[in-house]
């Protein structure tokens, strides 16, 4: 099997860095002109986390495209990192966007389409009752405060390098001596997280069954297939471990779908049978409009109820002014109705899985040691040659200058991969052709790493 050689692609890296900053003198120009307004010249942190040396700048994006301001138009399988899966401005969403911006933006009050947009993700997920937030960071601090409140007990349980967003609990990991401690880049802790969350491997049922033992888990919250430290799908009986183990403890469950939404229309909740207490999902329901929402059912609920008071709803610690506007729940309506359909996964789908065939043949082709990893309509390859069985053991295999050649060479080519990992997202507007192009690339960069 093949190894990097390290000179061989800090070379090819600086060949690319070149490459990139000659083809986008307009980007640079901004990026240089936005450092005296701008921490690091970009609007939010983590833009920074390009693999070029500036971030390009958008000029539009539609469907499975973008193009920047130097004119290049690029196949966009980032996706806003899953916020627009539904494809960059779906005709649908804009359209009740427009129309709904005309008839009111916030207005503290529900509409119409709130109650639809309850009524279809409960036909999704299963989960009868629904409330809506900003985002979905936001949607699992509240679910996490709630079920504190309604269990009485202080803790939660998250798996070993998952994230949920930027929720304080969820940013621990595990030493690898076992111990909970703040997962490196966590900014400023308010506590240690060891002290609100234990950390357990993903597939690890044991070690979830010691966690909750001593009954002071409020709630386990986890993806069903960890999607941020690169995919690692559950093993066959690892789910009903868990729902065992949650209901023998009294714990509840909480089934963070924002990214694992790529397995269907119904979430991996909905294709795999899964049976939360509670449900949180972002990003995509909206079209790329801000919206987040969670979920309960009816036996969670009434402990809402129980726990909530009227007096006391708007300072409890959930909430948001915004949340629940009828512009968010417009487009949630249209991207749920008409874009984001059974109808389109079945499209997307077989996307992924083309895109999983062509990657795995120049694998197999230039015997790199690495494999591709798909979960319904999002794919990835990992720098190991067999799937990671946890979060630890993807984090592992981790090659951060590989994986910064591979982005920047396929951002050269006109193909955007997200920046966190090696993932590519189907829209419904992506076509078989968009996935060959990135085939081709890969095929490219790979011959130019062990060729
Ligand atoms: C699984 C999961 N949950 C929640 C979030 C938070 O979403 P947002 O940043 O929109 O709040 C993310 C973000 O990547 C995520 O991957």
């Amino acid at each position: 099997m093949q190894t990097i050689d390290r000179d061989r692609l800090a070379d090819l890296m600086a060949a690319e860095e070149r490459r990139f900053t000659e083809a986008n003198p307009r980007s640079h120009a901004l990026h240089e002109r936005a450092k005296a307004s701008l921490l690091d010249g970009v609007p939010m942190n983590w833009m920074v986390k390009w693999a070029s040396p500036f971030p390009v700048f958008v000029e539009w994006a539609e469907g499975a495209r973008f193009a920047d301001v130097d004119g290049h138009e690029y196949v966009d399988f980032c996706l806003g990192d899953t916020g627009a899966m539904a494809g960059h401005s779906p005709a649908p969403t804009v359209a009740a966007v427009q129309r709904q911006i005309a008839r009111g933006i916030t207005t503290m009050l529900p509409s119409e389409d709130a109650v639809w947009a309850g009524e279809e993700l409960s036909r999704r997920f299963g989960l009868p009752q629904w409330q809506f937030t900003l985002t979905a960071t936001d949607a699992n601090r509240f679910a996490l405060r709630l079920a504190r409140e309604i269990t009485g007990r202080p803790k939660v349980v998250v798996h070993d390098h998952c994230y949920h967003g930027s929720v304080d609990e969820a940013f621990a990991w595990l030493t690898p001596d076992g111990r909970v401690e703040a997962r490196r880049g966590n900014l400023g802790p308010q506590v240690d997280p060891a002290r609100t969350t234990k950390v357990v491997p993903f597939n690890d049922a044991e070690a979830l069954e010691r966690a909750l033992a001593p009954g002071d888990v409020a709630i386990v919250l986890i993806e069903p297939a960890l999607t941020n430290v690169g995919i690692v799908l559950p093993e066959p009986g690892y789910h009903e471990a868990v729902r065992r183990l949650t209901r023998e403890t009294g714990t509840l469950l909480l089934i963070d779908e924002t990214h694992t939404f790529c397995a269907g229309p119904g979430g991996m909740t909905r294709a795999h049978g899964l049976e939360p207490d509670m449900l949180v999902i972002g990003k995509a329901i909206g079209g790329g409009v801000p919206v987040g929402t969670y979920a309960m059912t009816e036996a969670v609920a009434a402990r809402v109820r129980a726990a909530v008071t009227v007096e006391d709803s708007d300072v409890g610690g959930i909430g948001g002014t915004l949340a629940g506007n009828p512009l968010s729940l417009a487009a949630v309506r249209a991207t749920l109705g008409e874009v984001l359909t059974d109808e389109a996964f079945g499209r997307m789908i077989p996307l992924a899985e083309r895109w999983e065939t062509g990657v795995n043949e120049v694998i197999a082709a230039t015997d790199a040691p690495w494999h591709v990893t798909r979960l319904g309509c999002r794919a990835e390859y990992h720098f190991r040659p067999t799937p990671p069985r946890s979060g630890a053991e993807q984090w592992a295999a981790g090659d951060t200058e590989l994986e910064r050649y591979l982005h920047l060479h396929a951002l050269n080519r006109g193909i955007l991969l997200t920046p966190f990992h090696n993932m590519a997202l189907m829209c419904p507007a992506t076509t078989a052709a968009d996935v060959d192009r990135h085939t081709e690339a890969f095929a490219e960069a790979a011959e130019s790493l062990f060729g």
